[in-house]
C-alpha cells in the first residue's frame, strides 16, 4: 500500500461564469478541485492550507475513517474549523471500500465551490465486471452568482429557504444552454464500440438531479462506492452526496449526444424550482456534429421515476467488501425528519423584531433541531469527557404516540415546534443499529437525502406514507439490499437502514440538502470505544484545529 500525498491550498480566486467575473473560494484554484485517486489500502495525507478569508474544513464523504475519526472533517463535530491562515493535515487509511466517493468543505455553504472526486481503485485491480476502456468523473454541481456564504447568512437571518442557484453544472461548467457558457461546455470524447465507466457524483447543495445521455442506456454497477447488481436504465437519479458508477457502451451512430441533468424536486406546494438544464457533450470518434441530440429528462416532479430508480438497486453479494445485513438488533430508532418552526435566539443569526425573538423556519429529527456547539467539537468533548457541549439524550422515538392509521402520521401539530438543542445518540461499540426515517409534512413535505458519516448502511426498506412496523417489516430485504451512505427518503414516506457500529467516533447523521442541515436536520451518533486497542479511537493529532 502506498502513501498518497496532496496539498490543498484553499483560496479565493476569480472565475468567469454566466457572463460575469466572480470571486469564489476553491482548492488549488480549480473548480471542481483536484481529483484524488488511491488504491484500496493506501494512506491518504492531505495538507490543507487555509488561505481563504473563511473558516474551512474538508470532509471525505463516504470514507469509513476506521479509527481515524479526527480526519472526518465536519465542523464542530470532529474538529473546530481551520481558521484563515491556519492549516491541518488530514491523514487516514482507506480500507474495505472501493469505487467513487468525493471530498467537500463541511462548513457553511462553502462546499458549493470546494469539492472534488475521490476515486478508490480496487486492490485486486479487478472489477466485478469487464475492465472499462476508460473512466471519467462526472461531477454535478450548483452555481450561484452571489457569494454562497452571504446566501446562507441571508436565509438564516430571515428564517426562510435560500435563493435558488443560478445554474447547475457538469464538472464545474453550466453548459451551452446557459448564457456565455457554450465555449466551456464539458466535452467527453469517445470512440465507437467501447465500454466506458462514468463516475457520477452529485455535489449540488440543495437539489437532487436526474442524469441522462441521449440514445444511450446506462448500466449502474456501484453506488456510494458499493457494488450493485448491474441495473440497466436510461435515467440515473442522484441526491446530493450520492454517487453512481455507470457503464456506457458507445454503440450508437457516431455523432454528438448531450448528457444532461435537471432537478428532481419532490416538495409539493413549494415555490417553483430552478428547472434549467446543465449539459455536456458526448462526442464519438472526434466527429464534431452539427447539433448534439438532446435526451428527454423526466419532469422535475416525477416521483415515480425517482422511486423506481432508487428502489430497484440491490447490492452485489459476491463483491469482496460486502457485509451481511444485521439481523439481531441492539438499537432500534424511529425518527421523524422534516421542517418545523423554532424560536430565534441563542446562536441563531436571526433578525430580532423589536428586540423580541420570533418564530423562524427550522428542521428537526424527532423534534430536536440540531444546533452545532461553538467552543469545542463533539468528538473532542466526548474524548476528553468535557461536559456541557452536548447531551446524550437524542430521543429514539417520536415525541408522540403515532397513530398508524392516519394517512400522514406526521402531520400532528405536536411535531410543529422543534426546540433547538445538541442532542446526540450514544451507542456501544459493535451495536447493531436500525434507523427508520419517517418524513413529516407539517411545513412542507419532500424527499430528504439522509447521510451518515463513518459508515455505509443497508437500505432494508422504503416506501410511501406511514411506516407500518408490522407489515412493512415483513417486506424488508435482508438478503441483498443496496448499500449506501446517503438515502433519499421517499417524499411523504419512510426508509429503514441498518449498520453495525464498529467504528468508534462521533458521526453526524444529516440531511445532505445544505439548506436543511443549517436548519437543524441532523443528529450525531457517538460510538463508544471497544475492548481492545484495535477498537479504540487514538488521541487527536497534535495539529487538530482549536476553536
Ligand atoms: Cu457529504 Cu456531512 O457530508
Amino acid at each position: 500500500a502506498a502513501v498518497v500525498q496532496h496539498t490543498f491550498n484553499v483560496e479565493n480566486v476569480t472565475v468567469t461564469k454566466l457572463c460575469q467575473k466572480h470571486v469564489i473560494t476553491a482548492v488549488n484554484g480549480a473548480l471542481p478541485g483536484p481529483t484524488i485517486q488511491v488504491t484500496e489500502g493506501d494512506t491518504l495525507v492531505v495538507h490543507v492550507f487555509n488561505k481563504s478569508p473563511y473558516n474551512v474544513t474538508i470532509h471525505w464523504h463516504g470514507v469509513f475513517q476506521l479509527l481515524s475519526g479526527w480526519a472526518d472533517g465536519p465542523s464542530y463535530i470532529t474538529q473546530c474549523p481551520i481558521r484563515p491562515g491556519h492549516s491541518y493535515t488530514y491523514k487516514f487509511t482507506i480500507t474495505d471500500q472501493e469505487g467513487t466517493l468525493w471530498w467537500h468543505a463541511h462548513v457553511s455553504f462553502l462546499r458549493a465551490t470546494v469539492y472534488g472526486a475521490l476515486i478508490i481503485l480496487p486492490k485486486s485491480r479487478h472489477y466485478p465486471f469487464a475492465t472499462p476502456h476508460k473512466q471519467f468523473p462526472i461531477i454535478l454541481g450548483e452555481w450561484w452568482n452571489a457569494n454562497v456564504i452571504d446566501i446562507e447568512n441571508q436565509a438564516q437571518a430571515l428564517g426562510v429557504p435560500p435563493n435558488n442557484s443560478n445554474a447547475y453544472t457538469i464538472n464545474g461548467r453550466p453548459g451551452d444552454l446557459y448564457p456565455c457558457s457554450k465555449k466551456h461546455t464539458y466535452k467527453l470524447k469517445v470512440v465507437h464500440g467501447k465500454t466506458y465507466m462514468l463516475r457520477i457524483i452529485n455535489a449540488a447543495l440543495n437539489n437532487q438531479l436526474f442524469f441522462k445521455i441521449a440514445n444511450h442506456k446506462l448500466t449502474v454497477v456501484a453506488v456510494d462506492a458499493s457494488y450493485t447488481n448491474p441495473y440497466v436504465t436510461d435515467v440515473v437519479l442522484l441526491a446530493p452526496g450520492q454517487t453512481a458508477d455507470v457503464l456506457l457502451i458507445t454503440n450508437q451512430t457516431p455523432r454528438a449526444y448531450y448528457m444532461a441533468a435537471r432537478p428532481y424536486v419532490s416538495a409539493q406546494n413549494a415555490p417553483a424550482p430552478d428547472n434549467t438544464t446543465t449539459t455536456g457533450i458526448l462526442i464519438y470518434d472526434q466527429l464534431p456534429s452539427t447539433s448534439p441530440i438532446m435526451p428527454i429528462l423526466p419532469a422535475y416532479n416525477d416521483t415515480p421515476t425517482a422511486h423506481k430508480f432508487s428502489s430497484s438497486l440491490t447490492s452485489l453479494v459476491s463483491s469482496p467488501n460486502w457485509k451481511p445485513v444485521p439481523k439481531k438488533l441492539d438499537e432500534q430508532i424511529l425518527t421523524t425528519i422534516g421542517l418545523s418552526v423554532s424560536l430565534c435566539g441563542g446562536t441563531n443569526k436571526c433578525t430580532f423584531v423589536s428586540n423580541k425573538p420570533f418564530l423562524r423556519m427550522s428542521a428537526n429529527m424527532n423534534n430536536a433541531s440540531f444546533q452545532l456547539p461553538q467552543n469545542l467539537s463533539i468528538l473532542q468533548a466526548h474524548f476528553f469527557n468535557k461536559k456541557g457541549i452536548y447531551t446524550a439524550d437524542f430521543p429514539g422515538q417520536p415525541p408522540l404516540k403515532f397513530n398508524y392509521t392516519d394517512p400522514v402520521l406526521s402531520n400532528s401539530t405536536a411535531l410543529l415546534f422543534a426546540r433547538q438543542s445538541t442532542r446526540v445518540k450514544q451507542v456501544k461499540y459493535n451495536a447493531t443499529v436500525e434507523i427508520v426515517f419517517q418524513d413529516t409534512s407539517l411545513i412542507g413535505v419532500e424527499n430528504h437525502p439522509m447521510h451518515l458519516h463513518g459508515y455505509n448502511f443497508h437500505v432494508v426498506g422504503q416506501g410511501f406514507g406511514n411506516f407500518d412496523p408490522v407489515n412493512d417489516r415483513k417486506k424488508f430485504n435482508l438478503v441483498n439490499p443496496v448499500i449506501r451512505n446517503t438515502i433519499g427518503v421517499p417524499v411523504g414516506g419512510w426508509a429503514a437502514i441498518r449498520f453495525q457500529a464498529n467504528n468508534p467516533g462521533a458521526w453526524i447523521l444529516h440531511c445532505h440538502l445544505d439548506a436543511h442541515l443549517s436548519l437543524g436536520l441532523a443528529t450525531v451518533i457517538i460510538v463508544e470505544n471497544g475492548p481492545t486497542s484495535s477498537s479504540t479511537l487514538p488521541p487527536p493529532p497534535h495539529d487538530l484545529p482549536q476553536c
